[in-house]
């Protein structure tokens, strides 16, 4: 199976953020890279489709409304919002935000659990073993061991279960991901989910008894659907899968992209392929993951305790520095620090002494010496010559740069243009 790109549309995803608690630059992050993405194909005139969205279900969110003392309903709305309000106040481009507990999406959801069990991929079981509920993620450790990804305790989860036969598809996804080097990216990624897949696929379960708060199984009310199976699903249910119009599904599907943060590969990379696989669904064309926005040496979380929020960035420098800043300083795929010293020192540097001053002297050149009118070009210069060309070498250097989503060097190619602009002037 290959897996060829459609050139005349394109179709990304942000994660699905948790509705635990409220959103921090993190999260901006991986939507402001897609957001710019986003922007980018449109202004190519691609047909562009830009999804972002909450996760709502599962134990993790029980629990946190059960801390704040409302119901998961109330407490999933409060955040979502703030998850919505807040792009809106970034200017993020999206299409559609999506909201798990939306009926277009439970509807999706139930299809699809039972097109697999229709085609003989689910069967019930029960499971005892260990899970994670900050990582929502069932974990091969001991009781009383701590998580290998979050290195919080796990539970020790003893119930009946509805089983994926994961293991059906070791070799399938394999030979998908050696037929498709582009499909996960950075290399790091790539390397890992490879050795995870050869190091054997067990099956996975993809319901839960223990808890209410998520979508039942369809013909067995007593479960409901495991939250990631649910989350995963959001890719295909925002665009009408699963409901009578399924015009957009059609357009769209498979995905281009699902940018995603990379401690979810596994998720996006193993189990996501095999569901669609397993439902007889093209699979999406590539996954990229961003490294994490560390802040004071951690990994920027709320358990942490270590957030920086967006609004704070956003209040004072306004959203397209944030964008320039984030998209200049980290270089994509690798872990990058946050400072504030970082983030006043490129916007002091390449914003406003930079294009800033440029812009500046243009217009008060326009002004001073044309009475305000930009006027017709006259016969070109030596000096004009060069700087058209400078100008299309950067094009022809920023868009193989962009496109790989190598936006630090892209954008230094376009600020070697802002001071040749300079020295022109
Ligand atoms: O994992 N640096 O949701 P989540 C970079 N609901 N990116 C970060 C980050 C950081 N410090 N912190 C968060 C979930 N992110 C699931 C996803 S998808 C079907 C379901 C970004 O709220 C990054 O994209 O834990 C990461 O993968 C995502 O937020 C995790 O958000
Ligand atoms: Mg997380």
């Amino acid at each position: 199976m290959t897996n060829e790109p459609s050139p005349a549309r394109f179709y990304l995803t942000t994660p699905i953020y948790y509705v635990n608690a409220r959103p921090h630059l993190g999260h901006a992050y991986s939507t402001i890279v897609c957001d710019a993405i986003a922007r980018r194909k449109r202004a190519m005139g691609i047909d562009t489709w830009f999804l972002t969205g909450t996760d709502e279900h599962g134990q993790k969110i029980e629990r946190s409304a059960q801390l704040a003392g409302r119901t998961p309903q109330e407490f999933a709305a409060a955040i979502a919002s703030e998850f919505r309000g807040l792009w809106d106040r970034l200017g993020i481009t999206y299409d559609d935000f999506i909201r798990t507990t939306e009926e277009r999406h439970k509807r999706g959801v139930q299809k699809l659990f039972a097109t697999l069990r229709d085609r003989g991929f689910v069967y019930k079981g029960s499971y005892t073993g260990q899970y994670c509920v900050s990582d929502e993620a069932w974990v091969d450790v001991l009781p009383g061991a701590p998580c290998p990804d979050c290195g919080r305790i796990t539970e020790t989860v003893s119930e009946e279960n509805y089983f994926f036969k994961l293991s059906a598809f070791e070799r399938k996804l394999l030979e998908f991901y050696e037929e498709n080097p582009g499909f996960m990216q950075p290399e790091s990624t790539r390397r890992e989910v490879i050795s995870f897949v050869r190091s054997g696929l067990a099956d996975v379960s993809i319901s839960r008894t223990a808890l209410k708060w998520g979508i039942p199984v369809p013909g067995d009310e007593d479960h409901v659907i495991y939250v990631w199976f649910d989350a995963l699903a959001n890719y295909m249910t925002a665009l009408g899968y699963g409901s009578d119009d399924d015009q957009k599904f059609q357009k769209f599907w498979p995905a281009d992209l699902h940018l995603i943060g990379k401690e979810i590969s596994r998720f996006h990379c193993v189990y996501w392929p095999a569901f669609l696989m397993a439902a007889g669904l093209p699979v999406p064309r590539s996954v990229k993951a961003n490294g994490w926005l560390l802040f004071d040496q951690g990994k920027m979380s709320k358990s942490r305790g270590n957030i920086v929020r967006a609004e704070t960035v956003h209040t004072v420098l306004g959203s397209d520095a944030l964008r320039y800043f984030l998209l200049r300083e980290i270089p994509f795929g690798q872990d990058g620090n946050f400072s504030f010293e970082a983030l006043v020192q490129r916007y002091n540097g390449d914003l406003a002494n930079g294009y800033g001053n440029l812009v500046s002297r243009v217009v008060n050149m326009v002004h001073k010496y044309f009475g305000g009118v930009l006027p017709d070009a006259g016969p070109e210069t030596a000096a004009e010559a060069a700087l058209r060309e400078s100008a299309i070498r950067t094009i022809a250097e920023f868009s193989p740069a962009f496109d790989e989503l190598n936006f630090s060097d892209a954008l230094k190619t376009l600020w070697v243009l802002v001071a040749e602009t300079d020295g022109y002037l």
